[in-house]
Order: structure tokens, then C-alpha cells, then sequence
């Protein structure tokens, strides 16, 4: 059986004092809760790590540099994530692929990075609106699987996230069969590129718009192992019903 993964991505989002948030998330987990990520903006990672330790929750980053240290001011090394307690780095969500201009080549590098730092990384890949609307959704998707996931991935070390950007933080989710489609095209292309158990094992989370109300039909999708959740995160009353649909899923 594949693991499953709630991973919640606060984004820039909270101080120190939102870390209430995991203790609180902890005690409304169910009994056979999947395995549970939060992603903290990176000055909260080592409180958030110190919090979770002996939750069962973890703790990951939300992006790490593709050099290991040197003069890049302002981010932050692979290193350094695993020196707070992290054991997760989200690498290319389309926030850093927009903002920050990151190309696949770039995304690739930083998983290298990071697996080489010890991490486990849950690498981004999704359409724009235009991609969707002109129907070439899955030819971005092997674009993005092919250039953004080094051959070295494994079930150990890779975790793929698909997040329809028009989806981020809009409340509009694509239809079932949409989902559908593109995770078992996920799945179908891994197979084609890695061994069966490999292809079989990475986990597949479906981002963009994740609530608790919706989350439960998104489960259904055979290939959807989890969900990538941003604004429904940011409060444990909203990230613990998500994690019980997956549970239950
Ligand atoms: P959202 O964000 O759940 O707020 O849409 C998802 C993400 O960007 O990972």
C-alpha cells in the first residue's frame, strides 16, 4: 500500500505564535492518521521542529537553494533545513516557479541538493489556466515530470505534488475526472521511466483549493495519495478534518 501524506504549506504566513496550531492539530488527529507534514515559512522550522517532535507530525521547508552554502543572501541551504529537525522540503511549488523564475533545470538541482542533505522532497508540477484552456495540460505535465525530477528519485525520496495554478488559492478545484486524468498520466509516465515499484510507490498529492469539504471526494481518485494544502493548513480545525478524509479515504 502507497503511504499517504496530508502536507500542509503556510506560505508567509504566521509568527511564532501560530505554532499553537500543531499541538492543536495533534490532539484532533484520528487514531490511524496518515502521515502529517506542516511546512512553516523558514525562521519558524526549528520552534516548529522542537513543537512536533514526538507528535508523529513533521516538519518540512518550502524551498532550499540548489547550492549546499556560499554567497546567496537571503536563502536558505539544505543544510541548514536539516539542522533544524526538518526531514521535508517542498522544491518548485509554481509560487517559486512564478515569482522566483525557477525553470525545471532549477527544480531538478534543488532536489539533488536536497536529497543529498538527507531530505525527502515533494516536488510541484501543474498547469496555468492558458495550459488547461487549451488543452495541453499533459503535455506540460511530461515537461514538468521529465525536467523537474532527476533519475535518482525514489519512493524514499520523492514525493509529487499536482497543483493546478488556477486552482492555488481560488477555491475553484478541477472536476474529478480532471484529477483523475492527470494523476493516472502521472502515474503512467513514472511507470514508463522507473521500475514498477518505484513508479507504484512515489506518492501522488493533489494541491490547489484543498478544504474540508471537498477533500474527502478528492481521496477517491485511485492515484491521489494525499493532498498539498495552503490556506486550509494555516488552522488545525480546518488542516484536521482533511487528514481524518484521508484516514478514512
Ligand atoms: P491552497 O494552496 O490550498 O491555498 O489553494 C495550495 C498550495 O499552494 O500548496
Amino acid at each position: 500500500m502507497r503511504r499517504k501524506l496530508a502536507a500542509g504549506n503556510w506560505k508567509m504566513n504566521g509568527t511564532s505564535a501560530t505554532l499553537t496550531e500543531i499541538s492543536a492539530l495533534q490532539k484532533l488527529l484520528p487514531a490511524n492518521a496518515p502521515e502529517v507534514l506542516i511546512c512553516p515559512p523558514a525562521p519558524l522550522l526549528f520552534r516548529a521542529a522542537q513543537i512536533a517532535a514526538n507528535t508523529g507530525i513533521r516538519i518540512g521547508a518550502q524551498d532550499c537553494h540548489a547550492e549546499t552554502s556560499g554567497a546567496y543572501t537571503g536563502d536558505t541551504s539544505a543544510a541548514m533545513i536539516v539542522d533544524t529537525g526538518a526531514a521535508h522540503v517542498i522544491i518548485g511549488h509554481s509560487e517559486r516557479r512564478t515569482a522566483h523564475a525557477e525553470q525545471d533545470a532549477d527544480i531538478a538541482a534543488k532536489a539533488r541538493t536536497a536529497w543529498a542533505a538527507g531530505l525527502n522532497t515533494i516536488i510541484c508540477i501543474g498547469e496555468d489556466l492558458e495550459t488547461r484552456e487549451n488543452g495541453t495540460t499533459l503535455d506540460l505535465i511530461a515537461t514538468q515530470l521529465a525536467g523537474s525530477i532527476p533519475d535518482a528519485a525514489s519512493a524514499e525520496n520523492t514525493i509529487i505534488a499536482y497543483e493546478p495554478i488556477w486552482a492555488i488559492g481560488t477555491g475553484k478545484i478541477p472536476t474529478l475526472p480532471q484529477i483523475i486524468e492527470v494523476h493516472d498520466f502521472i502515474r503512467a509516465t513514472l511507470t514508463t521511466r522507473f521500475d514498477a515499484d518505484t513508479a507504484n510507490a512515489i506518492p501522488l498529492l493533489y494541491g490547489g483549493s484543498v478544504k474540508p469539504d471537498n477533500a474527502a471526494q478528492i481521496f477517491t481518485a485511485e492515484n491521489v495519495d494525499g493532498a498539498l494544502v495552503g490556506g486550509a493548513s494555516l488552522k488545525a480545525s480546518d488542516f484536521a478534518p482533511i487528514v481524518t478524509a484521508l484516514a478514512q479515504s
